[in-house]
């Protein structure tokens, strides 16, 4: 079975192309590198043994995706590729609009042409918004979301529930991420954001490097166990296993299916901190700061349906995320660059 991943050269798809290679599937990527490098899926070749065929197209680009259907005859595509910087999406909502969901229509569309109508998509936990139970279930209200990025996310699962029951030969998969850390074992890919990061876990570990000073601890005065920000990290290994584990759906041709992906364990901020310093043996210094807007307290998972029906469960523990983050950044400061 052959899987077209979009956006494959970034940190989540070029883990699960790993993961993807080892469990005998055949790849084939699409990226237009604007958030990524290509040498991400040389070091996946690297790991696994197999070359990952690779094409830089931009989904907004019909032609060139059909050129690459024609050729590649993918059975399913996992589709990864998007833009998701919360704060950028505030400051520019056409991009986003236009790359995430025009981008996406325009691959459904080639998608159908070909006749290709099995779609694995990256959804994520902030469509909960500030969510009205925890932990999390599928089930709970969602619709509210507080940044462009995370109505993209919300009006394409939209899309393609709209378009799976228009046409019942579609099998889509919705898969929920909550907060993905961590890198490979081998410490030779990982997250490689663009400038100061945005997200906690790349902060620390430039924090742990050297090349930042200080982290900012977004409030200390939450209602959360020690008043910092709660929330569900999980191994990028397990969240990519979780898509191999979502393939069984498309397999067994079981229409739209939907799933959160989380460990169902919340660690605050300063618990992500300490566990930080406990796996690697490096203090990472803090101040605390004003609350971040459009922050909530807790988010964490209810991950039993994916246990229930896909058998997979997350299995790796925050020092593990944690000590596989810093090998990633401390074996490459500069990312992918050097
Ligand atoms: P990433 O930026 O590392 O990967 C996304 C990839 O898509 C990049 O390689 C980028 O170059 C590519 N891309 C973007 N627009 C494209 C376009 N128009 N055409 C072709 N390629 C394009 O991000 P990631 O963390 O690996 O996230 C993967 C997916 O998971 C995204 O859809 C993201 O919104 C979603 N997600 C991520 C998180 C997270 O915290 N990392 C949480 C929930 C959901
Ligand atoms: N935080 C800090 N300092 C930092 C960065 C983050 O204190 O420098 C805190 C935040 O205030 C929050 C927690 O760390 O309490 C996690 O923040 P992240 O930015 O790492 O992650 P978010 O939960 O805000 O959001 C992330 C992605 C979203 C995705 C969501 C899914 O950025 O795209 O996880 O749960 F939707």
């Amino acid at each position: 079975m052959k899987i077209l991943v979009t956006g494959g050269a970034g940190y989540i798809g070029s883990h699960t192309c790993i993961e993807l290679q080892q469990n005998g599937y055949d790849v084939a990527v699409i990226d237009n590198l604007s958030n990524s490098s290509e040498e991400s899926l040389k070091r996946v070749a690297k790991i696994t043994g197999k070359e990952v065929p690779f094409y830089k197209v931009d989904i907004l680009d019909k032609e060139e995706m059909d050129k690459v259907f024609t050729k590649e005859k993918p059975d399913a595509v996992i589709h990864f590729a998007g833009l998701k910087a919360v704060g950028e999406s505030v400051e520019k909502p056409y991009e986003y609009y236009n790359n995430n969901i025009a981008g996406t229509l325009c691959l459904i569309d080639v998608m159908r042409k070909h006749n290709v109508k099995n779609i694995i998509f990256s959804s994520s936990a902030t469509i909960y918004g500030d969510p009205a139970i925890i932990p999390i279930t599928e089930e709970c209200p969602k619709g509210v979301c507080t940044n462009p990025y995370g109505w993209t996310k919300w009006m394409l699962e939209q899309i393609l529930t709209d378009i799976q029951k228009a046409d019942p030969e579609w099998n889509v998969v919705l898969l929920r991420y909550f907060n993905p850390i961590g890198a490979h074992e081998s410490g030779t890919i990982g997250e490689n954001p663009n400038g100061i990061p945005n997200n906690l876990m790349p902060y620390v570990t430039q924090v742990a490097v050297g090349k930042l000073k200080e982290l900012g601890i977004f409030g200390n005065d939450y209602d959360t166990p020690d008043g910092t920000g709660v929330r569900d990290f999980i191994h990028v290994v397990d969240l990519a296993k979780g898509h191999v584990k979502a393939l069984a759906k498309i397999k067994d041709k079981s229409g739209l299916n939907i799933y959160n992906l989380g460990t169902g364990v919340g660690y605050s901020v300063l618990d992500v901190v300490k566990n930080f310093e406990e796996a690697t043996g490096v203090k990472v210094p803090y101040v605390i700061k004003p609350r971040r807007a459009g922050d909530i307290a807790t988010c964490y998972s209810d991950a039993s349906k994916a246990k229930r029906e896909l058998g997979w469960v997350a299995e790796k523990g925050i020092k593990e995320m944690c000590a596989d983050s810093w090998r990633w950044q401390k074996n490459n400061p500069n990312g992918f660059e050097n």
